[in-house]
């Protein structure tokens, strides 16, 4: 059990890798503190995890929201005293390639941007006091390949992951001498309830899989193995990581 004992805070935990991280953290010992803005998905996440035998809260939660980001915070310190680990994960991709900046809905862009990036950097605020006073921590940011490259119709998305990789790249140096690691994984294309509709049309798949050197898809389990190393002990000395998770997206 490499989580023993330690407190998890997973954002985005009712679906896809936010899910993932939170059952492989459980089964590694952790305990949880599911997030998600839906009250359906992060509860049936909680119950799962209850019939593993592990310990959990769920808190419904908008990431955006300093209000609700603040309790989820004092809610799981007062459940479980301490947090060991923040996972930033709720992320929304409100379109999928199709809108050029220009044609963008102030509406998208706010919304992209107060959840992916304003976030992250909220959840890291209302956390950090609490790791402060223990002088550990891991937090993790789950970032994207279109932070770093231009893919055509993801503005807001590529702006709000380009973003997230800066934080992570500040925070981490503001916190490295407090023996808190801050580090982000960049996943490749995955099969999550996030591409549903995408993967749903006709051919899209053959699309997608011959780019792909792995010559298939991401799974939410292949980010939850990196996240727990990053979050375990082992990884005392990373700190303001890039780690890709992509089956060599960017090989050829
Ligand atoms: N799916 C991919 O191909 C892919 C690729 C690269 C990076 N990522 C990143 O991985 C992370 C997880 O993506 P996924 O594919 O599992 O997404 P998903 O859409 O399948 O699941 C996201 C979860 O976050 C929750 N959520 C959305 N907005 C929220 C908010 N404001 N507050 C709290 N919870 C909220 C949703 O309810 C959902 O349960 C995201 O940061 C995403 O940008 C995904």
């Amino acid at each position: 059990m490499r989580l023993k004992n330690k407190v998890a805070i997973v954002t985005g935990a009712g679906a896809g890798v936010g899910e993932a991280i939170a059952m492989r953290f459980c089964q590694e010992g952790a305990r949880i503190v599911v997030c998600d803005i839906s009250r359906t998905r992060g509860e049936s996440v909680a119950v799962a995890i209850l019939k593993s035998g592990g310990e959990v809260i769920f808190v419904e939660t908008d990431v955006s929201s300093e209000s609700q980001v603040n309790a989820l915070v004092q809610v799981a310190l007062e459940k479980f005293g301490r947090i060991d680990i923040l996972v930033n994960n709720a992320a929304v991709l409100m379109s999928y390639g199709q809108i050029r900046a220009h044609e963008m809905s102030n509406e998208e862009w706010n919304r992209t941007i107060d959840v992916n990036l304003r976030g992250y950097w909220l959840c890291s605020k209302y956390v950090i006091p609490s790791m402060l006073e223990k002088k550990s921590g891991s937090i993790l940011f789950i970032a994207s390949r279109t932070g770093l490259r231009g893919f055509p119709g993801f503005a807001a998305y590529s702006a709000s992951k380009g973003g997230v990789l800066a934080l992570m790249r500040s925070m981490a140096a503001d916190y490295a001498p407090d023996g808190i690691r801050i580090n982000a994984i960049i996943p490749g294309t995955l099969d999550t309830p996030m591409n549903a509709k995408e993967f749903s049309e006709p051919g899209a798949r053959d699309k997608y899989i011959p780019r792909i050197p792995a010559r298939r898809l991401g799974l939410a389990s292949d980010i939850a193995g990196m996240a727990t190393f990053l979050a375990t002990d082992e990884a005392s000395f990373c700190m303001g990581g890039v780690y890709f998770v992509d089956g060599g997206a960017d090989l050829g």
